[in-house]
């Protein structure tokens, strides 16, 4: 009696995801690069002089395979009202490194406090032209509050849907936004992001896998299998582009790093299934 009450609630609360089918697929497994894995994270970036100079690590992710695909970021921001500290992208904070514990590897997006800017790092796909996908990560966080892991489809800020976690959350939330969150006074939308607990035990310092499906009229999230959140507001209707990044800038939404503070995207596996437009 019960379980059934649950379950017909369920139904009630989230609209059962649509059924699409996707004509292509990107798709990067880090788990077998641990041969061009680093053993240990690489000297955090502290200085924009060594932010500029670093160049991207030898193997996979110099590969065809992966340069078709990815393109790793090197550009910055400045400082502005809502965002006042820098935010510099360093091919540096971009590496695959071998686990401790087994024969696996995982790629890692790192974002570092100097006194001066937040070092950050971010891949972005090729394809400009993706419209319609479902984005299936494994990843996991680690590291000290201030900064932003996101996963997300861009096209502009009233064009992405995102899949975000901040350091600064419990380790059991995660945060599901249709962009735009936030109206021409700067407050929040209603219904634009929601802040999702997690459910089942989940925690983003644990691998997981995150799911956002981007069909026409609707957003949906999934956590480890299970349908966790739907959108109707806010869902693109331009074409896009994929990106993967860890930043701070010391604004409201990841809040302040102390200087000195590290944190870390880990991700195992990433895939996108996709149309274009
Ligand atoms: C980078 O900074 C973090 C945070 O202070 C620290 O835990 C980590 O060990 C540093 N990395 C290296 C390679 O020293
Ligand atoms: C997406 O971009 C189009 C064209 O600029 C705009 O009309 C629309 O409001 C934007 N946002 C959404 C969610 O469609």
């Amino acid at each position: 009696m019960l379980s059934l009450l649950k379950i017909s609630l369920l139904l009630v609360g989230v609209a059962v995801a649509q059924d699409a089918t996707y004509a292509n697929r990107i798709y990067h497994d880090f788990r077998s690069r641990n041969r061009c894995g680093l053993a240990s994270e690489p000297a955090n970036i502290t200085t924009e002089d060594e932010s500029i100079s670093a160049s991207v690590q030898p193997g996979y992710l110099t590969s065809d395979t992966f340069v078709n695909d990815f393109g790793i970021q090197t550009w910055g921001t400045e400082v502005s009202k809502d965002s006042p500290i820098r935010k510099l992208n360093s091919n540096g904070n971009v590496y695959i490194q071998r686990d401790a514990d087994s024969s696996s590897a995982y790629l890692v997006l790192r974002a570092y406090r100097t006194d001066a800017f937040i070092s950050s790092a971010e891949i972005e796909s090729k394809l400009h032209n993706i419209f319609h996908a479902s984005i299936r990560i494994r990843a996991r966080v680690r590291g000290d509050p201030g900064t932003c892991a996101g996963i997300f489809t861009y096209h502009d800020d009233e064009n992405e849907s995102d899949i975000e976690i901040l350091t600064r959350d419990p380790t059991d939330h995660v945060r599901y936004t249709n962009q735009p969150g936030l109206d021409e006074d700067g407050n929040e939308i209603p219904g634009a992001s929601v802040e999702a607990v997690m459910g089942g035990g989940a925690v983003w310092t644990a691998w997981n896998d995150y799911r956002l499906d981007w069909t026409p009229g609707l957003s949906s999230w999934y956590l480890n299998g299970e349908l966790a959140h739907t959108k109707t507001y806010g869902v693109p209707t331009e074409p896009s582009t994929f990106i993967l990044n860890m930043w701070g800038d010391g604004g409201v939404w990841t809040g302040d790093m102390e200087i000195g503070a590290a944190a870390y995207l880990d991700i195992e596996w990433v895939e996108v299934l996709y149309n274009t437009a």
